[in-house]
């Protein structure tokens, strides 16, 4: 994908993009193309019913061939409904639909003309950016294990597709465009992190991967099997033991804040590179799916990706936990007990609730080293909050009112929306054991994502700390406005979010 910007201009040759209001009043570049057509357009979409092809709840597009008088070879004109009143959100979406009308046209060369469509709730370079992101999110793909690459390269078009903007700001949209491309690089390594398949993708591949940042200026460090034996780390190493791959710990770094010492956020991402289930081995049915169980971390790291190619003013740490949970004669047992980096204990009751141990650790390391203002944990930890949420909202939980009320905001503007649900004393001495400090699950059926959280939260020491279960959210079965099927990355755009809205230049 290659996008480019330029003033004002017709070109030949191409396929221009126009856009008109409700009452089919064409805004910006289009009232000139218009006059140079002769009011070919205008008489065209003035025709009844022009817009028969009904796109989405806010537009709907007509396509013009070979317009009168004019040199573009084609003309799609969207009709969009109160664009003055759109959203971050429906701006990405207008770009993701632009994005797929494109690509089901196999259209090389599209120009489009963005001038006039400005939200009264945003600022047009805003506006447009948004849009861009979206159109740019939505053409993500992922080919690189097809051997052919013409053949079964479904979207090959993409790789010669030239989209230009032309705008009277087009120097501005320009200078903006390298926020965008951050955001939309962070996201890109987040889908690639976690689409590529897991005999590939180990914890010291996606440790290689966080350390490849240290080429933008974020500081990594990784911490190996044998340190984390020596800091005492027994649960999370306990979880990897059944692995030919070594377990490890990576610490990201991000200090782009005017005062290097202020107290850092941090956040921190459960990466289990495969989860079997270990001795509570899973069904085979659907087993496969447990390659995103790393989605958390490969968020953290495509988040710190963002920020440090966005040079955000925030200091910032990034932690990831990465394991893979095998089977095997090392893995661990139902009912062992393992000592933890904080000095709990555990019994571990079912191997396959392993994320929470991999956190546990990961998230007292985090706060007795850096001491941070706050911290944010995102895991594919529970089927069960799929069966509450599903895919539209991910789960959030937490001990800050405040912290919740940021995530949530970001996430809404983002279109990545949360859902609190609660924490309280009697769901977590559900969690007692009979012969350990806790246990990893709780006896019987229950609020499995509530408890889950409550166990995480035997770790924090009191930092106010949000906890995101995205199990629902980081895979897509269906292609979405912009994430077409498959890894999502959730959790990247409403971080940059949250980051640049209350934590950052302050
Ligand atoms: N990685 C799974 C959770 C999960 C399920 C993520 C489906 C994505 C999609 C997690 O490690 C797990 O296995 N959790 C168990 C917990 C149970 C043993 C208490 C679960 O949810 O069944
Ligand atoms: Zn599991
Ligand atoms: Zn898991």
């Amino acid at each position: 994908m290659d996008i480019q910007f330029n003033s004002l201009r017709q070109e030949k040759d191409a396929t221009g993009i126009i856009f008109c209001d409700s009452n089919c009043k064409l805004v910006g570049y289009g009232k000139k193309l218009d006059q140079i057509s002769k009011k070919y357009i205008s008489n065209i979409i003035n025709l009844d019913n022009s817009f028969k092809i009904r796109n989405s709840k806010n537009f709907d597009y007509i396509i013009i061939h070979q317009p009168q008088n004019l040199k573009l070879t084609k003309l799609i004109i969207f009709k969009l409904k109160k664009y003055k009143e759109f959203s971050v959100r429906d701006f990405q979406i207008l770009g993701g639909h632009i994005h797929a009308l494109i690509k089901f046209y196999k259209e090389d060369k599209v120009i489009i003309y963005p001038d006039g469509i400005i939200s009264s709730k945003m600022s047009f370079i805003n506006s447009v950016s948004e849009m861009i992101l979206g159109f740019s999110l939505a053409s993500y793909s992922f080919t690189k294990y097809f051997s052919k690459k013409d053949k079964n390269n479904k979207n090959k078009n993409n790789k010669k597709l030239k989209v230009k903007f032309y705008s009277s700001q087009h120097t501005r949209l320009s200078k903006n465009y390298l926020n965008i491309q951050a955001i939309s690089d962070g996201v890109t390594l987040t889908r690639n992190l976690v689409t590529e398949p897991p005999n590939v993708m180990t914890p010291p591949e996606i440790a290689k991967n966080a350390k490849a940042l240290s080429e933008y200026g974020v500081e990594v460090k990784i911490l190996g099997e044998k340190e984390m034996k020596k800091l005492g780390m027994g649960s999370l190493i306990g979880v990897g033991q059944g692995s030919i791959h070594e377990s490890q710990l990576v610490i990201m770094k991000w200090l782009g804040g005017r005062n290097k010492k202020k107290k850092p956020i941090a956040f921190i991402g459960k990466g289990v590179s495969f989860d079997t289930g270990g001795v509570s081995l899973k069904p085979p049915n659907g087993m496969e799916e447990m390659k995103y169980d790393m989605g958390g971390s490969g968020v953290v790291i495509g988040l710190m990706k963002a920020l440090a190619l966005r040079k955000a003013k925030a200091n910032v740490i990034g932690v990831v936990g990465l394991v893979e949970n095998h089977i095997g004669s090392k893995a661990q047992r139902p009912s062992d007990v393992v000592k933890s980096y904080s000095g709990q204990t555990i019994e571990v009751i079912n191997t396959d609730a392993e994320g929470r141990l991999v956190l546990a650790d990961a998230l007292w390391y985090t706060q007795e080293q850096y001491k941070p203002e706050l911290m944010v944990d995102l895991a594919t930890l529970t089927g069960a909050i799929i069966v509450a949420l599903g895919d539209e909202y991910a789960g959030l939980f937490s001990n800050s009112d405040k912290i919740s009320k940021q995530l949530s905001d970001a996430g809404e503007i983002e279109g990545e929306k949360l859902w609190r649900l609660p924490l309280n004393d009697r769901y977590d001495k559900m969690l007692n054991s009979p012969i350990a400090d806790m246990q990893n699950i709780t006896n019987g059926r229950g609020p499995g994502s509530i408890t889950a959280a409550q166990f995480l939260q035997r770790f924090v020491n009191k930092v106010p700390w949000a906890h995101l279960d995205i199990a629902g959210t980081t895979w897509t079965k269906q292609p979405l406005p912009t994430s077409p099927k498959g890894a999502t990355a959730f959790g990247v755009k409403l971080l940059n979010r949250f980051v640049n809205k209350f934590y950052e230049g302050k």
